[in-house]
């Protein structure tokens, strides 16, 4: 039996950047606090590493009660608004949103000047959330193609349309090509980052041909959970594990490929200790 890791998995550049940012806090030793504006990343042993090094990950409900010290971005960004906030509570602001979550604020809260945003995605993400409020108009979002019926715009004023950098590149083409047929006046920027299409793109090949699939990532990683749609629609035995401990596989003695891969968010050790069981264990 052959074990294969997918040939883009695991951290991505903006996860691994935050991931340093926060190291680096934390060697400056300022005696001061250190606040994670939410968990870093969706990745239970990484934060739990970080907490015991002392950053703190904290919730909105939290910012009133807490002292002020350092506050990190985490790579989803967040509001304009709420940088403000955060800033007038007294924290240091360490900005650790990933370069490519920026360039979609830059890009809406421009073209949101002279027109109207769409932002493909999931509107309860935290990315979308932040890139909602660089709008100047509240954007309208469209979750899956089903919305796309309802655009709240006339279909000759601009609109331009982002993506959540984590959707599913084809569903995305799929949206925008509905959009298009219907006659609306639309500005495309494809703001998907390539490390999601790299990794999709490597998870649905090894799918094709593995007969069976283990996906590691968190259970609130967006990008992991898309890796796995896109597994199981290709191989029926897909598991979806956070770490090794996840993993109760049985294989039956035709299993000649079994395929690896991994979210953004999941570091290389958890990958190394699932292909190093597979592969031993079986
Ligand atoms: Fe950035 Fe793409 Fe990762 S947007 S955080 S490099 S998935």
């Amino acid at each position: 039996m052959k074990v294969e890791l997918a040939e883009h998995a695991g951290f991505c550049f903006g996860v691994d950047k935050a991931v340093s940012i926060v190291r680096d806090e934390i060697k400056k030793k300022e005696n001061k606090p250190i606040y994670t504006y939410g968990p870093i990343i969706h990745n239970e042993e990484v934060v739990a590493e970080l907490a015991a090094q002392g950053v703190r990950a904290v919730e909105d409900s939290d910012i009133g009660s807490i002292a002020p010290g350092v506050m990190i971005l985490r790579s989803h960004g967040v509001s304009r608004e709420k940088e403000e906030e955060l800033t007038a509570a007294g924290f240091t602001i360490v900005d650790a949103t990933c370069p490519f979550v920026k360039r979609i604020h830059k890009v809406v809260e421009k073209e949101s000047e002279a027109g109207h945003v769409i932002i493909v995605g999931d509107p309860g993400h935290p990315e979308v959330m932040g890139i909602m409020g660089w709008c100047r108009e509240k954007p309208y979002v469209i979750r899956d193609i089903n919305d796309a019926d309802a655009i709240p715009y006339p279909a000759d004023e601009r609109i331009t349309i982002v993506a959540q950098t984590t959707y599913n590149y084809k569903k995305f083409q799929e949206i925008v090509d509905y959009i298009d047929k219907k006659g609306y006046y639309i500005n495309v920027v494809n703001t998907i980052c390539n490390a999601t299409e790299e990794r999709q793109e490597a998870a649905r090949k090894l799918a094709e041909s593995a007969d069976c699939m283990i996906v590691i990532g968190g259970a609130n990683s967006s990008n992991s959970r898309k890796l796995y749609e896109i597994c199981k629609e290709r191989c029926e035995q897909t598991y979806f594990i956070q770490t090794l401990d996840d993993l109760h596989l049985e294989l039956p003695k035709s299993v000649r490929l079994v395929g690896i891969t991994a979210g953004a968010s999941t570091p290389n050790k958890i990958i190394e200790e699932v292909q190093k069981h597979v592969r031993n264990e079986f």
